[in-house]
């Protein structure tokens, strides 16, 4: 085993030798490009750094990769990985057509928002229902992905489900049960 001590050497050498290769490889740019005056091989120069960004093949741009591309998503998603990832749901929804702690979910794909008779709802998610009023895939993904943030004051306490394949997967497996 290594001591402390050596480890400590060995991280401090490690950080020296980083710290000097920095410090080569600035002055050695900032004396390149006084040499060179910032034209021709200096344009060279600078593209080394550059880093090639493959193009989609949609041709997205920035703002098109802030959306996620939801359709798609639902295309490729796999009811069988959201059968498993309804087991982070069952604690509180059933499929059968009963409540538990939340209202069932068979049949929520296209549902209407807060509309199974007899379970009581929080005021925030019968407010919900008339900005929103129905669970369409895309309401569904978007609630899920953070429901406290999109319904506030829900009671489902359920932190969301991050990735958004996950949330696809599920969704496709939710349609499928009716
Ligand atoms: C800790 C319990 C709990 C968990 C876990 C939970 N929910 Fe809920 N859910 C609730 C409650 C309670 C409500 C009613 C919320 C309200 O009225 O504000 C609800 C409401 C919903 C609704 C709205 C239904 C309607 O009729 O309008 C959907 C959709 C939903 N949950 C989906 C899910 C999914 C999918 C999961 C798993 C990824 C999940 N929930 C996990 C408790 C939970």
């Amino acid at each position: 085993m290594f001591d402390t001590m050596t480890v400590t050497k060995a991280a401090g050498a490690l950080i020296g030798a980083l710290l000097f290769l920095l410090l080569a490889n600035w002055a050695a740019s900032s004396l390149y490009h006084v040499g060179s005056g910032g034209h021709g091989e200096g344009e060279e120069h600078a593209q080394a750094y550059s880093i090639e960004v493959p193009e989609t093949e949609e041709g997205g741009g920035a703002a098109e990769e802030e959306q996620i591309d939801f359709a798609a998503l639902m295309e490729a998603a796999d009811p069988a990985a959201g059968e498993k990832g309804f087991g982070k749901c069952k604690a509180c929804h059933k499929l059968d057509g009963t409540d538990g702690t939340g209202p069932h979910l068979n049949g929520v794909v296209g549902r209407d928002v807060a509309s199974v008779g007899g379970f009581g709802y929080s005021d925030a998610m019968v407010a919900h229902a008339e900005e929103a009023p129905q669970w369409t895939p895309e309401a569904l993904q978007e609630f899920l992905a953070n429901p406290k943030g999109v319904v506030k004051g829900t009671k489902m306490s359920f932190a969301g489900l991050k990735k958004p394949e996950d949330r696809a997967d599920l969704i496709a497996y939710l349609q499928s049960v009716q």
